[in-house]
């Protein structure tokens, strides 16, 4: 089992756990009677959720329908909106002048728009859609930066009941092509470019080169005019934002869509090379963004400034900038740059700016501040934060007491800390599972660094051993999920094999199976571990081992290729690929080849999955029957032991490995 941030590897004076504090306690939005309702009736519980926080136009019957397990309904019969309920019902509930999105671009430019513009710009962006021949059912790729036009066409999509498919801006035009191909999009909408650490970066251009080759479905590309850069139009399919959208009427009459009707698709690695279309649907996945958005920030509309730093292309940015704040009428920050630029302030800068209450981001970016140094956020009023929260990866320690101290309980330059320190919640979920599912609740559950802590209301989570049994307290195994659960996928794009196989095949399906590792301390608190699988976790984001050893494969000089993830102090897992050359490149100088792979798979992948290292090697670890042992590999790309090679069929292999590593790459 592979573990990134172990428990307990640093002592620290203040360990936890910390009770909540009095104050916070006293005036939160949410108490422990949600434990006791859920724990009483977990179905209720979730029946009075979706009734109590969304807007049904169908009232639902049954709340669960599990009889064709391992596929689920949520709220049978019912009929909503997800549009009308994250934008218009706050408009009619005279919340119109509240901001929903506080846009900040990457060079300084910023727009306010309140829930009426909001609902505006949606209706016009759906009349505009529509006109394109968009209709319910139909899917679109978003393939933009992080500007408001992206959260309105998402909207726009929902409220027609079209499934958008965002594809993250930082991806290439080949897995552009490959998610646009394999959800058949019809509409592609894009823009010209963005802004990435002062430059102008372009987009279009790669939708033109996804496109090239004919066979794809898209009819029209629709491109927001962002940066200005000179773009190549094709004339009858690509067609400007501002052509067909403003003077499109800003009332839409909405439909309301079954709570089955499937909401997007959103793709995400496995541990094939091929990515997954997970698939999520419309009552049970708002039910809980919703109620998670509310109760694990203790969200409070009226007066609250949220702010998720996550990029819209990630679930994250799907359920908790997108779904979860709008449909509690939050008003939120959306900013489309990088942390550094133009300063490495600029978050901080942020949070003074608009007075940001809550803070929502990933430990690789705490732990990048923690090295720029705590005199750049100490110079910045932070007092408004009131609640941290964290998602991706398991936070360590370190980070984790760093960012209460320097961020939590700062009450701005030259004032003494805060009494009571702002809570963190840190936050276990997937792609799969669309919302929270292991947090803490602010202001009743206690926290410990690194600790996930307890499932939410309503979820049931277990730990089990290789066979399925549930392991006791201060012991590890798999993490699964034990009941379904509302905002779970509801499948693999038109694979159901697959869905079955990756999820319901491990423990059959009572169990769903995370790919997860995980362990109860002697509290019964829970840690996360790290995959299991061949899934890597760089920077909080997902990659697929074979999907890189693919690209590489791919690449004419290459024979063979093995990746692994190896420990980074600030990214958590980095890319480490060993290769093999073929035999005509045998000659080729081994420097200009690693960095030549490297490019490639930036190129080919996107610059997330750059490896960190490419290291030639005249051979891979194999055992005798012609496995690769990418466990062996590990061991190397983290410059420990090699370990136990004796099943290799020839154990020099691994010396040889080694010894290139410490001596090439030695950081
Ligand atoms: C995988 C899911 C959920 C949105 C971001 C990633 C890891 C996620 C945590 C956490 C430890 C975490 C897991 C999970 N992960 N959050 N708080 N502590 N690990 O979504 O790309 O679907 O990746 O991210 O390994 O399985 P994703």
């Amino acid at each position: 089992m592979s573990s990134t941030a172990a428990p307990g590897t640093v002592q620290h004076e203040q360990t936890g756990p910390f009770p909540p504090g009095a104050r916070f306690a006293a005036a939160a939005v949410a108490d422990a009677g949600r434990y006791e309702a859920a724990g009483a009736d977990r179905l209720a519980y979730w029946a009075e959720q979706a009734r109590g926080t969304l807007s049904w136009d169908t009232d639902f019957g049954e709340v669960l329908d599990w009889s064709d397990a391992p596929f689920a309904k949520w709220f049978v019969g019912g009929q909503l909106n997800a549009a009308y309920n994250c934008v218009d019902r706050h408009v009619e509930a005279g919340h119109g002048e509240r901001a929903a999105l506080l846009f900040e671009g990457e060079p300084g430019d910023s727009r306010r728009i309140t829930y009426a513009e909001l609902a505006e710009e949606v209706a016009r962006a759906a009349n505009a859609f529509e006109s394109l021949g968009v209709s319910k059912g139909d899917r679109v790729a978003i393939y933009m930066p992080m500007i408001p036009e992206t959260v309105i066409s998402m909207l726009a999509c929902a409220r027609i009941g079209a499934l958008h498919s965002v594809v993250f801006g930082g991806f290439s035009s080949d897995a552009l092509r490959s998610r646009a191909d394999d959800a058949e999009a019809k509409l592609i909408i894009t823009a010209d470019g963005s802004y990435r650490r002062g430059k102008p970066s372009l987009l279009k251009p790669n939708v033109d080169e996804a496109l090239a080759e004919p066979g794809h479905t898209v009819e029209h590309v629709l491109v927001v005019r962002r940066n200005g850069e000179d773009v190549s139009f094709t004339e009858g399919r690509d067609l400007w934002w501002h052509d067909v959208v403003p003077d499109r009427s800003a009332e839409h009459a909405y439909a309301a869509h079954d709570s089955e009707h499937p909401l997007f698709i959103l793709y995400t690695s496995g541990t094939t090379g091929k990515p997954k279309g997970i698939l999520h649907t419309t009552g049970g996945y708002l039910t809980q963004t919703a109620v998670t958005a509310r109760d694990s920030f203790d969200l409070r509309p009226e007066t609250d400034v949220y702010w998720c730093t996550a990029d819209v292309g990630w679930i994250t940015g799907h359920s908790y900038l997108v779904y979860g704040p709008l449909a509690n009428g939050a008003t939120q920050v959306i900013y489309e740059g990088t942390p550094d630029t133009p300063h490495k302030g600029r978050l901080w800068e942020m949070v003074a700016k608009y007075g940001v209450t809550q803070l929502y981001t990933a430990p690789t970016l705490i732990r990048t501040c923690m090295k720029w140094g705590r005199e750049i956020p100490e110079e910045y009023d932070l007092s408004s934060l009131r609640v941290l929260g964290t998602v991706g990866e398991a936070i360590n320690p370190e980070a984790w007491l760093w960012f209460r101290e320097v961020i939590g309980a700062s009450s701005g330059p030259g004032r003494p800390p805060k009494d009571e320190p702002a809570p963190i919640v840190d936050t276990w979920w997937q792609t799969e599972t669309g919302g929270h599912m292991i947090a803490p609740m602010p202001g009743v559950t206690h926290t410990k660094p690194g600790s996930a802590q307890k499932p939410v209301p309503g979820i049931d989570i277990g730990i089990v051993d290789e066979m399925g049994e549930p392991v006791g307290r201060g012991e590890s195994g798999f993490l699964v999920i034990k009941q379904p659960w509302p905002a779970m996928l509801r499948g693999i794009w038109r694979d159901p094999e697959r869905y079955r196989d990756t999820y319901w095949s491990r423990f059959g399906t009572d169990l769903y199976f995370a790919g997860d590792g995980a362990r109860y301390d002697e509290d019964g608190d829970i840690w996360i571990l790290g995959r299991v699988d061949d899934v890597m976790n760089v920077s909080g984001h997902r990659l697929s081992t074979t999907e890189i050893e693919s690209s590489l494969v791919a690449h004419e000089q290459v024979a063979e290729a093995a990746v692994v993830g190896a420990k980074d102090a600030t990214t958590g897992e980095a890319v480490v690929a060993f290769v093999i050359l073929n035999a005509e490149s045998e000659q080729a100088d081994p420097e200009a080849m690693e960095a030549q792979l490297r490019e490639h798979v930036r190129a080919d992948i996107g610059p997330i999955a750059k490896p960190r290292n490419v290291l030639v090697v005249p051979e891979l670890p194999k055992t005798r029957s012609g496995k690769i042992m990418r466990r062996l590999l590990k061991n190397v790309a983290n410059g420990d032991d090699v370990g136990d090679a004796s099943t290799l069929s020839d154990p020099s292999v691994m010396i040889q490995i080694a010894e290139d590593m410490r001596t090439k790459h030695a950081e």
